[in-house]
């Protein structure tokens, strides 16, 4: 790369050039955030990706967003801007474990979070995302017993919020689990009257504390709506960069790692992406997701389920 380059004009022009559409969820980095054409949680950035008109999507997040898309938009080029950013969730669960319960438990319905492998999405019955959960499972047989993976945290707070008893899959995510509950509780005592908004990707004991669960949309929403001038944000902090935007008089704390920090929430695996590697990704295509169609087709069934049950 050119060292004098202005990198987000050269961004600008290869979107131009490309009739290309750069998305990014609220846990990139600000000004990757500033730069794209929509940022959102993953329900609204499924939905844009299956929506678009544009020749090539840029989808600035972790892996499985990019597949989601591809999975969605099987004509467009979809490019991420670093084929290493894999998410902890989708690591906990394997397909071939996955295929695995479900040979043995037939009877199960498999509810599973987006955020896994195109692989196991195809061997699920409905994918949900944070906040479409709950919906979703409502809208479930009842006399069915149902799997819910692989997000343990955010299957306990379904179940919760349902009434239904789900076998959860035993995984996390690393970030949502950083939080620490001791610490939480001394800054809203330093803080008596700031809200808690926190994602059901953290444990309970930490979702405990909260005047408001949900996705990151979700969080973003209440933030902004209550009268409330001071909040503590149980989840990846760079969404707190929109929430500064929209509303500068309001003060955002991020909740607080085991040592009272609250960088251990940083999520290593968006923080791969830079304004560098999605010049390079529009400039040479790559790298481009790329699925196999007979798995794409699988993949998508409990993919459109959830859109049309959650539409
Ligand atoms: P939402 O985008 O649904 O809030 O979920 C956050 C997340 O886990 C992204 O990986």
């Amino acid at each position: 790369i050119d060292p004098t380059l202005d990198m987000v004009e050269a961004i600008n022009r290869l979107r131009r050039e490309k009739n290309a559409v750069i998305l990014a969820h609220y846990y990139q980095e600000g000004e990757i955030q500033d730069l794209a054409d929509f940022v959102g949680d993953s329900l609204d950035l499924s939905r844009k990706a299956a929506a678009t008109s544009a020749d090539m999507i840029v989808f600035c997040g972790v892996r499985f967003m990019g597949e989601v898309a591809k999975i969605l938009s099987p004509g467009k080029v979809v490019v991420i801007p670093d084929a290493e950013a894999g998410c902890s969730l989708e690591e906990s669960c394997r397909a071939d474990a996955f295929k695995a319960f479900r040979d043995k438990n037939p009877d199960h319905l498999a509810v599973t979070y987006i955020n896994c492998s195109a692989e196991v999405k195809a061997l699920s019955d409905v994918i949900v995302t944070s906040s479409n959960a709950e919906l979703i499972v409502n809208s479930l047989p009842k006399d069915k017993p149902i799997l819910f993976a692989p997000d343990r945290h955010l299957g306990a707070w379904v179940a919760r919020r349902t009434g239904r008893d789900l076998t959860l899959w035993p995984g996390s995510c690393i970030i949502h689990e950083q939080f620490s509950e001791k610490e939480l509780i001394k800054l809203k005592v330093r803080h008596p009257n700031a809200k808690v908004a926190a994602h059901p990707e953290c444990p309970d004991a930490i979702l405990t504390h909260a005047d408001h669960v949900g996705s990151t949309r979700g969080i973003l929403d209440y933030v902004l709506n209550h009268p409330g001038s001071e909040f503590i944000i149980a989840t990846e902090p760079h969404i707190i960069h929109q929430m500064q935007k929209a509303a500068p008089d309001k003060t955002f704390i991020p909740a607080p790692g085991a040592d009272g920090g609250c960088s251990c929430a940083d999520c290593p695996f968006m923080a791969k992406n830079t304004l560098e590697k999605i010049y390079l990704a529009m400039m040479n295509a790559a790298p481009a997701i790329t699925i196999p169609e007979e798995l794409r087709v699988q993949a998508l069934k409990p993919l459109e389920r959830m859109l049309e049950l959650s539409a």
